[in-house]
């Protein structure tokens, strides 16, 4: 048996951190889409359980244990097999859950192929605080440490850009960057009749890592200036804690004209046009 699992990039809207715990992680509060752009898994019944990696962007992304899509596979089904293929789309360490959307998708094909329920939210928190909110990819409100996901609200028609620069910012030392860690929730994401006011709502919420990043790798705000420079872009943001950069237009045709112009003045820019992604459930 073979099955396909799509692993689609994360974006974080607006990413609040609302508090520390104890033990150093971060509250968060974060309105979290999907786009059309990403990885794409097949997994094969076998008796041993394997990885390989291919793809425009497999340099790098280790085979071995440290992937997180084998630490998932072995947490779900310890001591069970299959043969997985990972076809690398995403930049990784890029703020947009490439590393963690790789994993719930293993998750959900591990699931189809063993035939057993996808594990919960909070099961799948050890592997990574973005794991949970990847289980079921569609506009999703994720608070907590990343276990306490809601559902977001129907989104509008939209075009989205993404950008990354090649910069690589790790977390944690985003986070140890961050001034303030008790900043304001983000008030319940109203629905949206357009792209456009969608934006305009957006305007008025934040990233919170944005300027730590970005003291970190000032090309973050290089990136942000750049789209925001572009035809019809009605909100340029980061997602995650970066480096990777949106752009939200009004259809798909403007953000890939915007892609294109972005593409063709930054040529070693990571760049993709896309739209937003919902994953159909699975039919039982
Ligand atoms: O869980 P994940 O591996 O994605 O987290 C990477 C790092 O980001 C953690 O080690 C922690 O430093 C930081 N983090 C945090 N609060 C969160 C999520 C991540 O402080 N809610």
């Amino acid at each position: 048996m073979t099955v396909e699992a799509f692993a689609p990039a994360k974006i974080n809207l607006t990413l609040h951190v609302t508090g520390q715990r104890a033990d150093g992680y971060h509250l968060l509060d974060s309105l979290v889409v999907f786009a059309d752009c990403g990885d794409r898994l097949t997994l094969a019944s076998a008796d041993d359980l394997t990885l390989r990696v291919t793809g425009p962007r497999a340099e790098g992304v280790p085979t071995d244990g440290r992937n997180l899509v084998l630490k998932a596979a072995a947490l779900f089904g310890p001591g069970r097999g299959a043969a997985i293929a990972l076809d690398k789309h995403l930049p990784a360490a890029a703020g947009i859950g490439g590393g963690s959307s790789d994993a719930a998708a293993a998750l959900r094909g591990l699931a189809q192929l063993w035939g057993l329920a996808l594990p919960d939210a909070r099961a799948v928190l050890s592997l990574g605080a973005d794991v949970p909110v990847c289980l079921a990819p569609r506009p999703l409100r994720m608070r907590g440490v990343g276990e306490d996901i809601t559902e977001g609200p129907r989104l509008p028609a939209m075009g989205l850009v993404l950008v990354n620069p090649g910069v690589e910012v790790p977390t944690p030392a985003v986070f140890k960057a961050l001034d303030r860690k008790d900043n304001p929730a983000m008030p319940h994401p109203p629905g949206w009749a357009s792209a456009a006011t969608m934006a305009h709502w957006l305007g008025t919420q934040r990233n919170d890592l944005e300027a730590p990043a970005m003291a970190l790798a000032p090309v973050i705000g290089t990136v942000i200036g750049a789209i925001a420079a572009t035809q019809g872009c009605l909100l340029a943001r980061m997602s995650g804690s970066g480096a990777t950069c949106f752009g939200i237009y009004e259809s798909r045709t403007e953000a890939e004209a915007a892609a294109t112009a972005l593409s063709v003045a930054n040529p070693g820019w990571w760049v993709a046009a896309a739209e937003p992604f919902t994953l159909k459930p699975a039919r039982a």
